[in-house]
């Protein structure tokens, strides 16, 4: 390599790892996760079946299914929804995040077509928001 072409490289070498770090975004939080976003995909909108009925049984987007007599997921059943949620989602960027985009009016900025159908029609949603939050990397409240 020439002198100047390497110079050139361990130039850019940094840039190239901002970039990667910048790529990865925040972290998401699993406390937020379990108490904030599951809550979510268990709630009954009028006109709706829940998430959890259609993407806990026949679709590929899977979550676990209630242990019989349970209102919510235990601490092992939420990481791994956890692992298949977080699939879903592009860390930092909301409107990149199928999670959010699938379920969101086109008119709101959502895509096309969900076959579960358009659960909001508007980004200030305060369930939309919820989630758009822990995108965005916000922890859960310290206890
Ligand atoms: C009536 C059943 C049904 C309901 C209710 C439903 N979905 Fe879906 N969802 C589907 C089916 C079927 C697919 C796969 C086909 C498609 O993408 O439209 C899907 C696809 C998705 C995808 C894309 C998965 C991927 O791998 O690309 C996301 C994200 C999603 N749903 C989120 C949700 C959320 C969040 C809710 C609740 C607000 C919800 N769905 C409610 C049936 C449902």
């Amino acid at each position: 390599m020439s002198t100047a072409l390497t110079r050139l490289a361990a130039a850019l070498a940094p840039l190239a790892l901002a970039g990667a770090l910048a790529a990865q975004g925040p972290s998401l939080d699993f406390e937020f996760f379990k108490t904030r976003v599951q809550p979510i995909l268990l709630l009954k909108r009028p006109g709706h079946a829940r998430c959890y009925v259609c993407h806990s049984t026949g679709t590929t987007f899977r979550i676990e299914r209630l242990s019989a007599g349970a209102t919510s997921w235990n601490d092992e059943q939420s990481r791994r929804n956890f692992d298949s949620v977080k699939r879903l989602v592009v860390p930092g960027d909301p409107l990149a995040s199928r999670l959010l985009t699938h379920p969101l009016t086109p008119e709101a900025g959502g895509d096309p077509f969900h076959s579960g159908g358009k659960h909001w029609d508007s980004q200030s949603n305060p369930e939309w928001q919820t989630l758009a939050d822990w995108v965005r990397g916000k922890k859960a409240a310290a206890k």
